[in-house]
């Protein structure tokens, strides 16, 4: 099994990693936690069980439409019924949209009780369930209602990937070439527990140096800007991992169109992202410039302006202000290659 800490003086907490690491739940469990509710979706490849505590287990729906101030209104009550307190502690078990409920109903029960998430996909393991962001969506927007709430330990049992489905598989992979541009890791070379590992410790450096976003950790949306867009535009056919891929060799090319970065290093994005990751990088066809520009500009990272993770000879950062005839101008032979994504 390995381990990986999540440096933040006290509420540092450990990310476990390895086929089984289910087993090791009750362990990150606090010994005072004797009520557990556990909050999951139907079809999750794992199960909690867990002698000597009283379990119950809250089934929420699929989809970015559960993922609301509904559901949180529904679990909560569920908590009371239960008689949840602040030294007992809810426990999500799913991918990003379930971890994300869970920890934003423990957040919000009495005012914050411990959560600990089991991440039973790539993406998951990679970036949702590490970092303490929750959420949930309102009618106008994703994740605008949320807190930073660390959990006090992650589960990352790799026996839940044996099913995972192709297309969420992608997705993963998406957030993972991400890593590779902000730290220049072969990640590919590692076996699959090292690799999530390494992940999550480059994550677990950013969200320790900056937990609230206030700078760095705005690193972790290298290729976001477009991809938020694409997600939108496409009414979410194109999902979150696929659309980063895309956003990321905008990225490269954004910051080429703006001198920042050569060509090589933007056809090294393209072999990255496509060559070894195995991405498409193409976008959907019949986007529309004008479109995607007015959703980046309402990015909610973007305090003003149009605001992007770019490269440049001091590596990823965030470049605020960019001119919007350079990204018109990028995204028009962008969108000019588009092509017919099937599902
Ligand atoms: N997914 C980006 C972050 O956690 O900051």
């Amino acid at each position: 099994m390995l381990r990986v800490k999540v440096p933040l003086a006290d509420r540092s907490y450990e990310v476990v990693v390895g086929n089984g690491a289910i087993s090791e739940l009750d362990a990150l469990l606090a010994s005072t936690a004797r009520r557990v509710a556990v909050v999951t979706q139907a079809g999750i490849p794992l199960e909690v069980s867990l002698a000597d505590r009283e379990v119950e287990t809250y089934v929420i729906g699929d989809g970015e439409a559960a993922k609301s101030l509904a559901t949180i209104e529904t679990l909560t009550r569920g908590f009371a019924r239960q008689g949840l307190t602040r030294r007992d502690v809810v426990v999500g078990v799913g991918g990003g949209m379930v971890t994300d409920v869970a920890g934003f109903a423990a957040a919000s029960w009495h005012r914050g009780t411990p959560v600990v998430h089991v991440s039973t996909t790539l993406l998951g393991m990679v970036d949702a369930a590490i970092g303490g962001k929750t959420g949930v969506n309102l009618p106008e927007g994703k994740n605008l209602v949320g807190a930073f709430w660390q959990p006090s330990g992650v589960i990352c049992d790799l026996d839940a990937l044996a099913s995972l489905p192709e297309r969420e598989t992608r997705c993963g992979l998406g957030e993972m070439s991400k890593y590779h541009f902000l730290t220049g890791d072969d990640l590919l070379a590692l076996p699959l527990d090292q690799r999530i590992a390494r992940c999550v410790e480059i994550k677990a450096d950013v969200v320790a140096s900056d937990e609230r976003e206030g700078g760095r950790r705005a690193l972790l949306n290298y290729g976001h800007t477009l991809a938020h867009a694409i997600e939108i535009a496409t009414d979410h056919d194109i999902a979150h991992g696929e659309a980063v891929a895309i956003g990321l060799v905008f990225a490269a090319e954004l910051a080429a169109e703006l001198g920042r970065i050569d060509e090589a290093r933007v056809d090294e994005h393209r072999r990255v992202v496509a060559g070894e990751y195995g991405l498409r990088i193409t976008p959907p066809e019949r986007l529309e410039v004008d479109e995607l520009v007015a959703l980046m500009a309402r990015d909610k990272k973007a305090l003003d302006g149009l605001t992007f993770v770019l490269d440049g000879d001091d590596g990823v950062e965030v470049v605020d202000d960019v001119p919007e005839t350079a990204v018109r101008a990028t995204l028009q032979r962008f969108v000019a290659h588009g092509v017919r994504h099937n599902e």
